[in-house]
Protein backbone atom coordinates (compact mmCIF):
# COMPACT_ATOMS: atom_id res chain seq x y z
CA UNK A 1 0.00 0.00 0.00
CA UNK A 2 1.11 3.76 -0.33
CA UNK A 3 2.06 5.17 2.63
CA UNK A 4 2.64 8.60 3.58
CA UNK A 5 4.52 9.06 7.21
CA UNK A 6 4.78 12.46 8.65
CA UNK A 7 7.41 13.61 11.13
CA UNK A 8 10.31 11.56 10.91
CA UNK A 9 10.82 11.38 14.99
CA UNK A 10 10.97 8.54 17.09
CA UNK A 11 7.59 6.94 16.31
CA UNK A 12 7.89 7.75 12.64
CA UNK A 13 10.48 6.60 11.62
CA UNK A 14 9.65 3.30 13.11
CA UNK A 15 6.68 3.09 11.94
CA UNK A 16 7.61 3.89 8.41
CA UNK A 17 10.74 1.77 8.65
CA UNK A 18 8.74 -1.83 9.72
CA UNK A 19 5.77 -0.50 7.10
CA UNK A 20 8.31 -0.90 4.32
CA UNK A 21 9.55 -3.83 5.84
CA UNK A 22 6.41 -5.31 5.42
CA UNK A 23 6.23 -4.62 1.33
CA UNK A 24 4.21 -1.40 1.17
CA UNK A 25 5.44 2.00 -0.35
CA UNK A 26 6.43 4.24 2.22
CA UNK A 27 7.17 8.43 1.72
CA UNK A 28 8.29 9.93 5.26
CA UNK A 29 7.92 13.50 5.49
CA UNK A 30 9.84 15.75 7.80
CA UNK A 31 9.71 19.89 7.88
CA UNK A 32 13.41 19.14 9.64
CA UNK A 33 15.76 19.67 6.10
CA UNK A 34 18.83 18.26 8.37
CA UNK A 35 16.96 15.28 9.48
CA UNK A 36 15.90 14.20 5.52
CA UNK A 37 19.19 14.96 4.93
CA UNK A 38 20.84 12.49 7.61
CA UNK A 39 18.29 10.04 7.14
CA UNK A 40 19.29 10.55 2.56
CA UNK A 41 22.50 9.72 3.52
CA UNK A 42 21.71 6.53 5.58
CA UNK A 43 22.23 7.85 8.93
CA UNK A 44 19.59 7.38 11.98
CA UNK A 45 19.33 10.33 13.69
CA UNK A 46 18.10 8.57 16.88
CA UNK A 47 19.76 5.25 18.79
CA UNK A 48 16.89 2.11 18.37
CA UNK A 49 18.17 -1.23 17.99
CA UNK A 50 17.66 -2.74 14.72
CA UNK A 51 16.47 0.03 13.42
CA UNK A 52 19.32 1.45 11.04
CA UNK A 53 19.26 -2.36 9.02
CA UNK A 54 15.79 -1.88 8.37
CA UNK A 55 15.97 1.76 7.15
CA UNK A 56 19.00 0.62 5.15
CA UNK A 57 16.89 -2.69 3.49
CA UNK A 58 14.16 -0.83 2.41
CA UNK A 59 15.85 2.38 0.82
CA UNK A 60 18.47 0.06 -1.09
CA UNK A 61 14.72 -1.88 -1.99
CA UNK A 62 13.17 1.70 -2.88
CA UNK A 63 10.08 1.02 -0.40
CA UNK A 64 11.47 4.11 1.65
CA UNK A 65 12.23 7.51 1.23
CA UNK A 66 12.55 10.69 3.18
CA UNK A 67 11.72 14.22 1.78
CA UNK A 68 10.49 17.74 2.69
CA UNK A 69 8.33 18.18 -0.12
CA UNK A 70 4.83 18.61 1.40
CA UNK A 71 2.93 18.58 -1.77
CA UNK A 72 4.75 15.19 -2.82
CA UNK A 73 3.77 13.34 0.57
CA UNK A 74 0.28 13.97 0.38
CA UNK A 75 0.18 13.07 -2.86
CA UNK A 76 1.55 9.81 -2.24
CA UNK A 77 -0.36 7.88 0.40
CA UNK A 78 -3.35 6.49 0.67
CA UNK A 79 -3.12 6.00 4.51
CA UNK A 80 -1.25 9.51 6.18
CA UNK A 81 -0.20 8.77 9.56
CA UNK A 82 0.23 11.69 11.47
CA UNK A 83 3.87 11.00 13.83
CA UNK A 84 4.56 14.18 14.81
CA UNK A 85 5.30 15.55 18.25
CA UNK A 86 2.88 16.53 21.05
CA UNK A 87 4.97 18.37 23.74
CA UNK A 88 3.36 19.46 26.78
CA UNK A 89 2.28 22.62 26.82
CA UNK A 90 2.91 25.25 29.95
CA UNK A 91 -0.58 23.81 31.55
CA UNK A 92 0.53 20.15 31.09
CA UNK A 93 -2.24 19.32 28.16
CA UNK A 94 -0.41 18.40 24.78
CA UNK A 95 0.79 20.89 22.69
CA UNK A 96 -1.29 19.83 19.16
CA UNK A 97 0.10 22.60 16.97
CA UNK A 98 2.39 20.58 15.12
CA UNK A 99 -0.80 17.77 14.28
CA UNK A 100 -3.33 20.52 13.53
CA UNK A 101 -0.45 21.83 10.46
CA UNK A 102 -0.02 18.43 9.33
CA UNK A 103 -3.90 18.10 8.88
CA UNK A 104 -3.75 21.75 7.55
CA UNK A 105 -1.03 20.36 4.84
CA UNK A 106 -3.14 17.36 3.98
CA UNK A 107 -6.19 19.32 3.25
CA UNK A 108 -4.05 21.58 1.07
CA UNK A 109 -3.00 19.26 -1.68
CA UNK A 110 -5.30 16.33 -1.00
CA UNK A 111 -6.94 15.74 -4.34
CA UNK A 112 -8.51 11.88 -3.93
CA UNK A 113 -9.73 9.73 -0.51
CA UNK A 114 -7.82 9.63 2.40
CA UNK A 115 -7.20 7.86 5.63
CA UNK A 116 -5.82 10.46 8.06
CA UNK A 117 -4.11 8.37 11.23
CA UNK A 118 -3.47 9.66 14.37
CA UNK A 119 -0.15 7.97 15.92
CA UNK A 120 0.76 10.84 17.85
CA UNK A 121 -0.76 10.32 21.31
CA UNK A 122 -3.06 12.54 21.63
CA UNK A 123 -6.27 13.68 23.74
CA UNK A 124 -9.53 12.17 23.44
CA UNK A 125 -11.72 14.30 20.56
CA UNK A 126 -7.97 15.09 18.83
CA UNK A 127 -9.50 13.38 15.55
CA UNK A 128 -12.40 15.82 15.39
CA UNK A 129 -9.95 18.70 15.73
CA UNK A 130 -8.20 17.01 12.40
CA UNK A 131 -11.05 16.24 11.16
CA UNK A 132 -12.24 19.95 11.33
CA UNK A 133 -8.89 21.60 10.52
CA UNK A 134 -8.38 19.61 7.51
CA UNK A 135 -11.93 20.16 6.46
CA UNK A 136 -11.64 23.80 6.56
CA UNK A 137 -8.90 23.84 4.26
CA UNK A 138 -10.75 21.72 1.82
CA UNK A 139 -14.04 24.25 2.25
CA UNK A 140 -11.26 27.14 1.38
CA UNK A 141 -10.43 25.47 -1.96
CA UNK A 142 -13.76 24.55 -2.69
CA UNK A 143 -12.58 20.47 -2.84
CA UNK A 144 -14.96 17.69 -2.48
CA UNK A 145 -12.37 15.24 -2.10
CA UNK A 146 -13.08 12.96 1.03
CA UNK A 147 -11.25 11.58 3.89
CA UNK A 148 -11.59 9.60 7.72
CA UNK A 149 -9.59 10.30 10.77
CA UNK A 150 -8.86 6.97 12.55
CA UNK A 151 -7.16 6.84 15.87
CA UNK A 152 -4.64 4.28 15.59
CA UNK A 153 -1.76 4.80 19.05
CA UNK A 154 1.47 3.41 19.06
CA UNK A 155 2.30 1.37 22.41
CA UNK A 156 6.48 1.14 21.64
CA UNK A 157 9.41 0.78 24.11
CA UNK A 158 12.08 2.79 23.48
CA UNK A 159 14.85 0.66 22.81
CA UNK A 160 12.36 -2.53 22.05
CA UNK A 161 10.55 0.06 19.37
CA UNK A 162 11.39 -2.31 16.18
CA UNK A 163 10.27 -5.57 18.06
CA UNK A 164 6.76 -4.00 19.64
CA UNK A 165 6.23 -3.00 15.93
CA UNK A 166 6.57 -6.06 14.57
CA UNK A 167 5.40 -8.57 17.28
CA UNK A 168 2.69 -6.29 18.78
CA UNK A 169 0.42 -7.47 21.91
CA UNK A 170 -2.51 -5.18 20.19
CA UNK A 171 -2.96 -2.89 17.71
CA UNK A 172 -5.81 -0.69 18.47
CA UNK A 173 -7.68 1.15 15.88
CA UNK A 174 -10.76 3.33 16.46
CA UNK A 175 -13.20 4.29 13.33
CA UNK A 176 -16.20 6.14 13.06
CA UNK A 177 -19.32 4.30 11.47
CA UNK A 178 -19.91 6.80 8.30
CA UNK A 179 -18.91 5.52 5.01
CA UNK A 180 -15.76 6.79 5.09
CA UNK A 181 -14.87 5.61 8.59
CA UNK A 182 -15.93 1.80 7.11
CA UNK A 183 -13.56 2.51 4.13
CA UNK A 184 -10.65 3.61 6.56
CA UNK A 185 -11.96 0.32 8.80
CA UNK A 186 -10.95 -1.70 5.15
CA UNK A 187 -7.84 -0.50 4.69
CA UNK A 188 -6.83 -0.30 7.83
CA UNK A 189 -7.70 -3.52 8.38
CA UNK A 190 -5.63 -4.69 5.16
CA UNK A 191 -2.39 -2.60 6.14
CA UNK A 192 -2.93 -4.56 9.33
CA UNK A 193 -2.81 -8.08 7.62
CA UNK A 194 0.18 -9.29 8.47
CA UNK A 195 0.08 -8.94 12.40
CA UNK A 196 -3.22 -10.82 11.99
CA UNK A 197 -2.68 -13.99 10.18
CA UNK A 198 -2.33 -16.31 13.10
CA UNK A 199 -4.63 -14.60 15.69
CA UNK A 200 -6.58 -11.83 15.76
CA UNK A 201 -4.58 -9.03 17.50
CA UNK A 202 -6.51 -5.78 16.58
CA UNK A 203 -9.03 -4.30 19.10
CA UNK A 204 -11.55 -2.28 16.85
CA UNK A 205 -13.27 0.14 18.64
CA UNK A 206 -14.92 4.01 18.50
CA UNK A 207 -12.08 6.78 17.72
CA UNK A 208 -12.59 8.27 21.42
CA UNK A 209 -12.27 5.46 23.23
CA UNK A 210 -8.63 4.54 20.78
CA UNK A 211 -7.69 8.15 22.12
CA UNK A 212 -8.14 7.05 25.64
CA UNK A 213 -7.01 3.77 25.60
CA UNK A 214 -3.47 5.04 25.55
CA UNK A 215 -3.50 7.20 27.86
CA UNK A 216 -5.06 4.98 29.98
CA UNK A 217 -2.06 2.19 29.47
CA UNK A 218 0.57 4.87 30.10
CA UNK A 219 -1.18 5.90 33.49
CA UNK A 220 -1.87 2.04 34.62
CA UNK A 221 1.91 1.85 34.32
CA UNK A 222 2.81 4.77 35.76
CA UNK A 223 0.65 3.97 38.43
CA UNK A 224 2.41 0.68 38.96
CA UNK A 225 5.81 2.46 39.25
CA UNK A 226 4.86 4.96 41.60
CA UNK A 227 2.78 2.52 43.82
CA UNK A 228 5.91 0.44 44.30
CA UNK A 229 8.08 3.58 44.80
CA UNK A 230 6.03 4.41 47.70
CA UNK A 231 6.45 0.70 49.27
CA UNK A 232 9.63 0.92 49.06
CA UNK A 233 10.32 3.49 50.64
CA UNK A 234 7.49 2.11 53.45
CA UNK A 235 9.83 -0.91 53.17
CA UNK A 236 13.11 1.23 54.43
CA UNK A 237 11.24 2.34 57.20
CA UNK A 238 9.94 -0.67 58.24
CA UNK A 239 12.98 -3.54 57.78
CA UNK A 240 11.15 -4.88 54.75
CA UNK A 241 12.88 -6.19 51.26
CA UNK A 242 11.06 -4.77 48.33
CA UNK A 243 12.25 -7.20 46.04
CA UNK A 244 10.58 -9.88 47.82
CA UNK A 245 7.30 -8.04 48.03
CA UNK A 246 7.26 -7.56 44.37
CA UNK A 247 7.98 -11.24 43.92
CA UNK A 248 5.82 -11.84 46.80
CA UNK A 249 2.77 -10.03 44.70
CA UNK A 250 3.69 -10.60 41.14
CA UNK A 251 2.67 -14.03 41.32
CA UNK A 252 -0.58 -13.05 41.63
CA UNK A 253 -1.93 -13.64 37.88
CA UNK A 254 -4.43 -10.55 38.64
CA UNK A 255 -1.44 -8.53 39.28
CA UNK A 256 1.13 -9.92 37.82
CA UNK A 257 5.47 -9.62 37.60
CA UNK A 258 5.76 -6.69 34.77
CA UNK A 259 6.40 -2.68 35.88
CA UNK A 260 6.45 -3.84 39.45
CA UNK A 261 10.27 -2.66 39.77
CA UNK A 262 11.21 0.10 42.59
CA UNK A 263 13.68 2.13 41.72
CA UNK A 264 14.59 6.41 41.14
CA UNK A 265 11.54 7.35 39.45
CA UNK A 266 10.65 6.69 35.46
CA UNK A 267 11.53 9.00 32.88
CA UNK A 268 11.47 9.27 29.10
CA UNK A 269 8.99 11.16 26.42
CA UNK A 270 5.81 9.08 27.40
CA UNK A 271 4.84 8.51 31.17
CA UNK A 272 5.55 11.95 32.42
CA UNK A 273 3.73 13.45 29.47
CA UNK A 274 0.78 11.42 29.39
CA UNK A 275 -0.09 10.96 33.24
CA UNK A 276 -0.09 15.05 33.02
CA UNK A 277 -2.23 15.21 29.54
CA UNK A 278 -4.72 12.85 31.18
CA UNK A 279 -5.03 14.90 34.28
CA UNK A 280 -5.02 18.14 32.27
CA UNK A 281 -8.05 16.62 30.18
CA UNK A 282 -9.78 15.50 33.19
CA UNK A 283 -9.78 19.26 34.48
CA UNK A 284 -11.03 20.55 31.60
CA UNK A 285 -14.42 18.58 32.24
CA UNK A 286 -14.34 19.80 35.51
CA UNK A 287 -12.77 16.41 37.05
CA UNK A 288 -9.65 16.17 39.80
CA UNK A 289 -7.82 12.87 38.81
CA UNK A 290 -6.74 12.09 42.53
CA UNK A 291 -5.03 8.59 41.73
CA UNK A 292 -3.06 10.37 38.97
CA UNK A 293 -1.70 13.51 40.59
CA UNK A 294 0.03 11.40 43.13
CA UNK A 295 1.59 9.48 40.71
CA UNK A 296 3.28 12.39 39.64
CA UNK A 297 3.89 13.50 42.95
CA UNK A 298 5.44 10.44 44.23
CA UNK A 299 7.47 10.12 41.08
CA UNK A 300 8.62 13.31 41.09
CA UNK A 301 10.07 13.04 44.86
CA UNK A 302 11.31 9.48 43.74
CA UNK A 303 13.63 11.26 41.58
CA UNK A 304 15.23 12.68 44.43
CA UNK A 305 15.65 9.38 46.49
CA UNK A 306 19.35 9.06 45.56
CA UNK A 307 19.85 12.58 46.13
CA UNK A 308 18.46 12.25 49.65
CA UNK A 309 20.25 9.11 50.19
CA UNK A 310 23.81 10.47 49.37
CA UNK A 311 23.04 13.74 51.39
CA UNK A 312 22.22 11.52 54.81
CA UNK A 313 24.92 9.60 53.99
CA UNK A 314 27.14 11.82 53.96
CA UNK A 315 25.75 14.48 56.77
CA UNK A 316 24.35 17.00 54.42
CA UNK A 317 27.68 17.97 53.36
CA UNK A 318 29.19 17.11 50.14
CA UNK A 319 31.36 20.32 49.59
CA UNK A 320 34.71 19.32 48.20
CA UNK A 321 33.30 15.63 47.51
CA UNK A 322 33.24 13.97 44.14
CA UNK A 323 30.61 11.28 43.04
CA UNK A 324 30.70 8.88 39.74
CA UNK A 325 27.17 8.35 38.08
CA UNK A 326 26.54 5.57 36.18
CA UNK A 327 23.85 5.67 33.70
CA UNK A 328 22.34 8.99 32.12
CA UNK A 329 19.26 7.82 29.65
CA UNK A 330 16.03 7.31 30.91
CA UNK A 331 16.55 3.90 30.65
CA UNK A 332 18.45 1.30 29.04
CA UNK A 333 18.80 0.93 25.10
CA UNK A 334 18.39 4.35 24.07
CA UNK A 335 19.83 7.70 24.27
CA UNK A 336 16.86 9.62 25.33
CA UNK A 337 17.38 11.95 28.16
CA UNK A 338 13.88 13.55 28.64
CA UNK A 339 12.77 13.34 31.70
CA UNK A 340 15.33 11.31 32.94
CA UNK A 341 16.18 10.86 36.83
CA UNK A 342 19.90 11.27 36.18
CA UNK A 343 19.27 14.86 35.46
CA UNK A 344 17.79 15.92 39.12
CA UNK A 345 20.42 13.58 40.81
CA UNK A 346 23.49 15.36 38.71
CA UNK A 347 21.81 18.83 39.48
CA UNK A 348 21.13 18.10 43.28
CA UNK A 349 24.85 16.42 43.73
CA UNK A 350 26.30 19.63 42.37
CA UNK A 351 24.24 22.47 43.92
CA UNK A 352 25.68 20.66 47.06
CA UNK A 353 28.60 21.61 45.97
CA UNK A 354 29.95 18.32 44.81
CA UNK A 355 31.89 17.24 41.54
CA UNK A 356 30.49 14.33 39.73
CA UNK A 357 32.14 12.07 36.62
CA UNK A 358 29.10 10.45 34.64
CA UNK A 359 29.08 7.70 32.22
CA UNK A 360 26.71 6.68 29.84
CA UNK A 361 26.90 3.64 26.86
CA UNK A 362 25.24 5.59 24.30
CA UNK A 363 24.10 9.01 25.59
CA UNK A 364 27.24 10.65 26.13
CA UNK A 365 26.56 13.27 23.16
CA UNK A 366 22.99 13.79 24.23
CA UNK A 367 24.41 14.45 27.81
CA UNK A 368 26.67 16.86 27.03
CA UNK A 369 23.23 18.94 24.78
CA UNK A 370 20.94 18.19 27.56
CA UNK A 371 23.55 19.57 30.67
CA UNK A 372 24.51 22.80 28.61
CA UNK A 373 20.93 23.34 28.89
CA UNK A 374 19.96 22.18 32.22
CA UNK A 375 23.21 24.42 33.50
CA UNK A 376 23.16 26.96 31.07
CA UNK A 377 22.66 29.82 33.73
CA UNK A 378 25.00 28.00 36.11
CA UNK A 379 28.30 27.46 34.07
CA UNK A 380 30.30 26.75 37.08
CA UNK A 381 28.38 23.89 37.71
CA UNK A 382 28.68 22.36 34.61
CA UNK A 383 32.45 22.79 34.50
CA UNK A 384 31.91 20.31 37.63
CA UNK A 385 31.14 17.36 35.33
CA UNK A 386 34.01 14.82 34.03
CA UNK A 387 31.86 12.99 30.63
CA UNK A 388 34.02 9.63 31.51
CA UNK A 389 35.58 7.30 28.38
CA UNK A 390 34.44 4.32 30.64
CA UNK A 391 32.69 3.01 33.69
CA UNK A 392 35.86 2.27 35.62
CA UNK A 393 37.15 5.73 34.41
CA UNK A 394 34.12 7.31 35.78
CA UNK A 395 35.00 5.77 39.44
CA UNK A 396 38.44 7.59 40.17
CA UNK A 397 38.34 9.09 43.01
CA UNK A 398 34.37 8.79 44.20
CA UNK A 399 33.38 9.22 47.58
CA UNK A 400 30.55 6.99 46.15
CA UNK A 401 28.84 5.74 42.60
CA UNK A 402 25.76 6.14 42.14
CA UNK A 403 23.72 3.86 39.64
CA UNK A 404 20.97 5.73 37.80
CA UNK A 405 20.32 3.22 34.67
CA UNK A 406 20.05 -0.55 34.23
CA UNK A 407 22.41 -1.24 31.11
CA UNK A 408 23.73 -4.28 30.63
CA UNK A 409 27.00 -2.79 30.82
CA UNK A 410 26.88 -1.94 34.56
CA UNK A 411 24.93 -5.02 35.83
CA UNK A 412 28.07 -7.69 36.61
CA UNK A 413 31.07 -5.53 36.83
CA UNK A 414 34.53 -6.69 38.26
CA UNK A 415 34.17 -5.22 41.88
CA UNK A 416 37.77 -5.46 43.16
CA UNK A 417 38.14 -2.67 40.31
CA UNK A 418 35.12 -1.09 40.99
CA UNK A 419 36.22 -0.85 45.05
CA UNK A 420 39.91 -0.45 44.06
CA UNK A 421 39.16 3.08 41.99
CA UNK A 422 36.55 4.04 44.51
CA UNK A 423 37.91 6.30 47.14
CA UNK A 424 35.66 4.76 49.43
CA UNK A 425 33.85 1.78 48.58
CA UNK A 426 30.28 2.81 48.68
CA UNK A 427 27.14 2.20 45.89
CA UNK A 428 23.99 3.85 45.69
CA UNK A 429 21.55 1.82 43.04
CA UNK A 430 18.63 3.44 41.73
CA UNK A 431 17.63 0.19 39.90
CA UNK A 432 18.22 -2.94 42.67
CA UNK A 433 20.66 -4.42 40.41
CA UNK A 434 23.05 -6.10 42.93
CA UNK A 435 22.03 -8.33 46.07
CA UNK A 436 22.84 -6.62 49.03
CA UNK A 437 24.10 -9.56 50.99
CA UNK A 438 26.43 -10.50 48.33
CA UNK A 439 27.93 -6.40 48.26
CA UNK A 440 28.02 -6.51 52.24
CA UNK A 441 30.41 -10.24 51.48
CA UNK A 442 32.87 -8.03 49.08
CA UNK A 443 33.04 -5.30 51.41
CA UNK A 444 31.25 -2.47 49.71
CA UNK A 445 28.54 -0.33 51.51
CA UNK A 446 25.26 -0.48 49.51
CA UNK A 447 22.42 1.31 49.35
CA UNK A 448 19.39 0.05 47.47
CA UNK A 449 15.83 1.19 47.31
CA UNK A 450 13.45 -0.70 49.52
CA UNK A 451 16.22 -2.86 50.18
CA UNK A 452 17.87 -1.20 53.16
CA UNK A 453 16.83 -4.67 55.78
CA UNK A 454 19.26 -6.56 54.30
CA UNK A 455 22.27 -4.39 54.53
CA UNK A 456 21.33 -3.10 58.39
CA UNK A 457 24.27 -4.07 60.57
C1 LIG B 1 6.35 3.61 27.53
C2 LIG B 1 5.36 2.44 27.36
O1 LIG B 1 5.92 1.26 27.96
C3 LIG B 1 5.06 2.24 25.91
O2 LIG B 1 4.08 1.20 25.76
C4 LIG B 1 4.50 3.56 25.34
O3 LIG B 1 4.19 3.45 23.99
C5 LIG B 1 5.49 4.69 25.58
O4 LIG B 1 5.80 4.76 26.96
P1 LIG B 1 8.97 3.99 27.25
O5 LIG B 1 8.72 5.37 27.75
O6 LIG B 1 9.81 3.80 26.05
O7 LIG B 1 7.58 3.25 26.92
O8 LIG B 1 9.68 3.19 28.42
P2 LIG B 1 9.33 2.05 29.47
O9 LIG B 1 10.15 0.85 29.21
O10 LIG B 1 7.88 1.83 29.60
O11 LIG B 1 9.91 2.72 30.82
C6 LIG B 1 9.46 3.97 31.29
C7 LIG B 1 10.15 4.37 32.56
O12 LIG B 1 9.66 3.61 33.65
C8 LIG B 1 11.66 4.20 32.59
O13 LIG B 1 12.24 5.34 33.19
C9 LIG B 1 11.88 2.97 33.45
O14 LIG B 1 13.12 2.99 34.10
C10 LIG B 1 10.74 3.09 34.43
N1 LIG B 1 10.30 1.81 35.02
C11 LIG B 1 9.77 0.85 34.24
C12 LIG B 1 10.41 1.62 36.40
O15 LIG B 1 10.90 2.48 37.14
N2 LIG B 1 9.94 0.44 36.93
C13 LIG B 1 9.38 -0.53 36.17
O16 LIG B 1 8.97 -1.56 36.75
C14 LIG B 1 9.31 -0.32 34.78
Amino acid sequence: MKITIIGTGYVGLVTGACLAELGNDVFCLDVDSKKIEILNNGGIPIHEPGLEEIVARNRAAGRIRFSTDVEASVAHGDVQFIAVGTPPDEDGSADLQYVLAAARNIGKYMNAFKVVVDKSTVPVGTADRVAAALQSELTARGSDANFSVVSNPEFLKEGAAVEDFMRPDRIVIGCDNSPQGEKARGMMKKLYTPFNRNHERTYWMDVRSAEFTKYAANAMLATRISFMNELANLADHVGADIEAVRHGIGSDPRIGHSFLYAGCGYGGSCFPKDVQALERTAQDYGLNLLILQAVEAVNARQKQVLGNKILQRFEQNLKGRHFAIWGLAFKPNTDDMRAASSRVLLGELLRNGATVAVYDPVSMEEAKRVFALDFADTPELLSSIRFATSPMDALDGADALAIVTEWKAFRSPDFDQVKARLKQAIIFDGRNLFEPGVMTEIGIEYHGIGRSVLTRK
